[in-house]
């Protein structure tokens, strides 16, 4: 039987992290908000011969890797199985096959060792990655969240609670990402693909910004997204040349510049004087110095996960189990995978 209600809470306590939702089978230990491990072995490489993630190899890639990764990243730790208080892992959203093979080797872990298993929303981990980086950081504070499910700008109250002050009416900005990465025919993963092809390019062409005027705190990529589709074909029936990294350097623009200047006005209309960011999308270059600069000429702090931690991994996931754990919230060994959950 498994007894939730004995467990005794530390005050730094040993949490191993675990991540297998899409591609990337992670496990991260932290000590208090102290990284001590982060592993990753990623299915990506294989995954691009097919143009995109492919849930059945993405399972039996999982099914292959979870047990090194643990082990790889206790070690590099400095810890035995012994020594965790608790494993935090993901269960959703995210592919259903990939989600259980973390999720049936966490339980099986909690359950021997006895100690608490923490069911961590992914998308709520991409959001806890900034506790990582700042020891300090407290909230209040605003968060940009760009992944490739998600777009939106949120108000985090305390550790355990946030609101949303705007998200997008479509697509989200990865997504976004990876189908103009796909009208360029770029590989998988699309989103650096472009911004690798965008570092060669220039100002010459331009695509419209969506509800960028008038404090409007929604967005939207859909529009955008049929711009660089109207405008690559429209050249095509022409018999036209496009150049293809001056596409890309223009709807990196149309796509970035208005989750910064939505984040910026957000933060200063709240009163916040923090700002930090979470996922995929924030690992763009473009992206992050843009964000950096708009937030010091507005004398907001910026606390900004390095590029790594930006993308799937698990030490995110093992951040946010912290908080969960502080907060005793601790998940029953019934608990399933979920394909979707939503953010609140
Ligand atoms: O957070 P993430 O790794 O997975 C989800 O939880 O969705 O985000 C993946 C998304 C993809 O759409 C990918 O194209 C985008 O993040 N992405 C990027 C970059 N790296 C990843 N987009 C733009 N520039 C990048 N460097
Ligand atoms: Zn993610």
């Amino acid at each position: 039987m498994y007894q939730k209600s004995t467990f005794k809470i530390k005050k730094d306590p040993i949490i191993l992290g675990l991540e297998s939702s899409c591609d990337e089978t992670a496990a991260a230990v932290i000590c208090g908000r102290r990284l001590l491990s982060d592993e990753i072995i990623s299915s990506a490489t294989e995954q691009a011969k097919y143009g995109g993630v492919v849930p059945e190899i993405a399972s039996r890639a999982h099914t292959e890797a979870v047990d090194e990764v643990v082990c790889r990243a206790l070690k590099k730790a400095g810890v035995t199985v012994k020594d965790l208080d608790a494993v935090a892992v993901t269960y959703g959203a995210g592919l259903l096959g990939a989600l259980l093979v973390g999720l049936s080797f966490a339980k099986a872990l909690a359950y021997t060792l006895n100690i608490p298993l923490i069911a961590v929303n992914h998308i709520r981990g991409h959001l806890a990655a900034a506790y990582l980086v700042d020891v300090n950081l407290k909230p209040p504070f605003i968060t940009l969240l760009a992944s490739g499910g998600h777009t939106a700008i949120l108000h985090t109250e305390s550790y355990t609670s946030f609101s949303m002050l705007g998200s997008t009416c479509d697509d989200a900005a990865g997504e976004a990402f990876d189908k103009v990465a796909r009208v360029l025919s770029l590989p998988y993963p699309g989103g650096v693909n472009v911004e690798r092809l965008a570092a060669g390019g220039s100002g010459s062409i331009k695509f419209p910004q969506a509800l960028v005027s008038g404090g409007n705190l929604k967005f939207s990529y859909s529009g955008l997204k049929t711009s660089v589709i109207n405008y690559c074909h429209n050249a095509e029936q022409k018999g036209e040349k496009i150049n293809p990294a001056d596409v890309a350097y223009a709807f990196q623009r149309s796509a970035v510049d208005p989750l910064v200047k939505k984040t910026v006005e957000c933060a200063l209309k709240a009163g916040v004087k923090t700002v930090t960011a979470g996922g995929g999308v924030i690992a763009n270059g473009y992206l992050r110095s843009s964000l950096s600069e708009a937030c010091a000429a507005a004398g907001l702090k910026l606390v900004l996960p390095e590029k790594r931690y930006c993308t799937d991994n698990a030490a995110m996931i093992a951040a946010e189990g912290l908080i969960q754990y502080n907060a005793c919230n601790f998940a029953d060994m019934n608990i399933n995978a979920q394909a979707q959950i939503p953010l609140k």
